[in-house]
């Protein structure tokens, strides 16, 4: 590869990528494998590639540094068996149920059974587990799991599984990094992924990734929303780009509200709270659980497994719901909240298993949990939804794999459960990698070089056309504004039919407007306004998928609650949506049946009763 400022010693496979028709268009770089974000699935799927087949050229491509994507930010653990009387079996049934029997059993069966291998993976590769006073890893109890299985580091366990993983990743010279590159459109020929174009931020120049494979891992989409604990830059990059290119985005109206996000800024506090025994409050002081199917209520500093604070986000960002219209919560200058309160559990254990959270309360809320109860409210925090791949990580368009949280595999059905997805990027991307290496194996077919010229000229254009533009009124924040404030009101914790189709016709609207938007800045280098701008439009689409397929979906299924529907729907609805791009038109919405193997839908019960 040429160009990359993070240029380590070449390797080759030995394949001739030179495209020179391309490279007339625009500066071309040339890969076995180009992977799309450098977040935790991105940076597994590189060392599995460079641990598998050493001669590969891997390029790994993201509009951040890797300690800079939101892996980081995950807080609480990975979920994976490992000691007591936990089995596979019990993670896949937490699982299935927590996903209210939207997930893809064979694929759950596959994270359940890879787990423990990849959490001790990381052990060897560094990642400082905490510990029980005996040495063994330490596990803690997580919301809908029958098990403590949740392995953790403190409550920084996304920084440290980061940090581990892009440590890992520079052992190894075929890595080759392109940090702060914004990819813009895939490139397809004769049906086949073949790279991707993207913006180096630094110069502001366009530059042509051509690869055999395309591995996308680029996380969510929950800045769709105007209160989230995701960063800035979980835009749905990933997710249009793929869309775009005609690859469907499956189940995207499954939108998870965490329970507990600082009130203020919407930063996570994790669900580790509760699970080392902190409870929840309405404004009477009652652990208001109790009164919406969590119940009977537990002993105070003992979480009791699946039922009460430790049932699924689902089910307690909707009690939080219901006791809020009652007029149970608290009010505050943020709107109403719950408190979490853990003043019971000490200074001790907090200062050792919640260190993060102590000094985030205290920092952005001038709250500490050690003296004082803290005022949370529900968040959105996770698509369950995204780009449509099967269990072996490839999506329907060959050449083209994902994991992580841009994908739906789907492990996480209508609700994930706290823990599963770390886990599940580590799993998905070690899987992409392997499938990606079979299909540079079977397919070693070049692309035309005529038409990826043409696709590249295309990119180019559209970007053009972009800075060309003059004079119109439209801005990046107020479209932005409005579809933020749209999301929230209508695809929130509970919807209705017509809230939602009022959504889809905003939204198309916002669509239409958005092709007026003009840029303020001109400029190439580092140009924010111009990245805003293109961010901007993958969310109008992932919103555009989320609030079509949500109006679609008839019934309520675990994070996906009608006010208009409230049952849960197997006969018509045990299916996954799939939002089909139709480019100015609406999304069309199709079907496809659950793969279900040994477990057929039931009750999802957390009342606590031991059955
Ligand atoms: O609460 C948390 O620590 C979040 C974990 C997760 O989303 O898996």
């Amino acid at each position: 590869m040429n160009s990359s400022p993070n240029r380590r010693t070449p390797t080759g496979s030995g394949v001739n990528y030179r495209n020179a028709e391309v490279e007339r268009i625009l500066e071309t770089l040339h890969a076995d494998v180009a992977i799309l974000g450098a977040g935790g699935a991105g940076l597994r799927a590189a060392i599995a590639l460079a641990q598998e087949s050493p001669a590969l050229r891997i390029a790994l491509v993201s509009k951040v540094y890797p300690m800079r994507s939101h892996t980081c930010a995950a807080e609480g653990g990975a979920a994976g068996v490992i000691k007591g009387d936990d089995s596979l079996e019990h993670h896949f049934n937490d699982t299935v149920g927590g996903g209210d029997w939207l997930c893809d059993q064979d694929a759950v069966d596959y994270l359940v059974r890879e787990a423990p291998r990849e959490l001790i993976q990381l052990e060897h590769w560094g990642c400082p587990w905490s510990r029980e006073p005996d040495g063994s890893v330490a596990v803690r109890p997580f919301g809908g799991m029958k098990k403590q299985r949740t392995w953790f580091a403190a409550d920084k366990s996304g920084f440290h599984i980061l940090h581990t993983l892009f440590q890992t990743s520079l052992q190894f010279p075929s890595i080759e990094r392109y940090d702060e590159y914004y990819a813009t459109d895939l490139i397809v020929d004769d049906g086949r992924c073949r790279g991707f174009t993207a913006i180096e931020m630094r110069s502001g120049q366009m530059k042509c990734f051509l690869a055999r494979a395309v591995i996308i891992a680029s996380g969510g989409a929950g800045r769709m929303f105007p209160f989230t604990t995701n960063g800035a830059i979980k835009t749905g990059d990933g997710m249009a780009l793929a869309y775009r290119a005609g690859v469907p985005l499956k189940d995207m109206e499954f939108v998870q509200y965490h329970p507990t996000g600082l009130p203020n800024t919407g930063t996570l506090l994790t669900e580790a709270c509760r699970g080392e025994g902190g409870v929840l409050l309405n404004r009477h002081g009652r652990r208001f659980l109790q009164d919406y199917g969590m119940g009977p209520e537990t002993p105070l500093g003992k979480a009791v497994l699946k039922t009460m604070e430790l049932g699924p986000r689902d089910r307690v960002s909707q009690a939080f719901w219901h006791d809020q219209r009652k007029g149970n919560m608290v009010g505050t200058q943020w709107g109403d909240c719950m408190l979490l309160d853990m003043r019971h559990l000490g200074e001790k254990k907090i200062d050792e298993r919640l260190p993060l959270v102590r000094d985030m309360a205290i920092s952005y809320l001038g709250v500490d949990p050690v003296t004082d109860p803290v005022p949370v409210r529900p968040v959105v925090h996770y698509m369950m939804g995204g780009i449509d791949t099967d269990i072996r990580a490839a999506t329907p368009l060959p050449g083209l794999f994902a994991a992580g949280e841009c994908a739906c595999v789907s492990i996480n059905g209508a609700n994930r459960l706290g823990s599963n997805s770390l886990t599940e990027l580590l799993v998905f991307g070690r899987r992409a990698a392997l499938s990606a290496l079979e299909f540079l194996d079977s397919s070693p077919a070049a692309g035309n070089a005529g038409v990826l010229a043409a696709r590249a000229g295309e990119a180019q254009a559209r970007l053009r056309e972009l800075f060309g533009r003059s004079g119109e009124t439209e801005t990046v924040a107020g479209l932005r504004r409005e579809l933020t404030t749209t999301m929230e009101e209508h695809a929130g914790i509970y919807r209705s039919g017509e809230g939602l189709a009022e959504a889809c016709a905003t939204l198309a609207d916002l669509r239409r407007r958005y092709r007026s938007v003009t840029l303020h800045d001109k400029t190439n280098v580092y140009n924010t306004d111009l990245l805003q701008a293109l961010e901007l439009g993958c969310m109008l689409d992932c919103a555009e998928a989320v609030t079509a397929s949500a109006l679609a979906r008839r019934e309520s299924r675990g994070a996906h609650q009608r006010l208009d529907f409230t049952e849960r729907d197997d006969a018509n609805f045990l299916r996954h949506s799939l939002a089909c791009y139709r480019g100015d038109e609406a999304p069309a919405i199709d079907y496809r049946d659950v793969v279900i193997t040994r477990s057929p839908p039931g009750v999802r019960d957390y009342s606590g009763e031991q059955k």
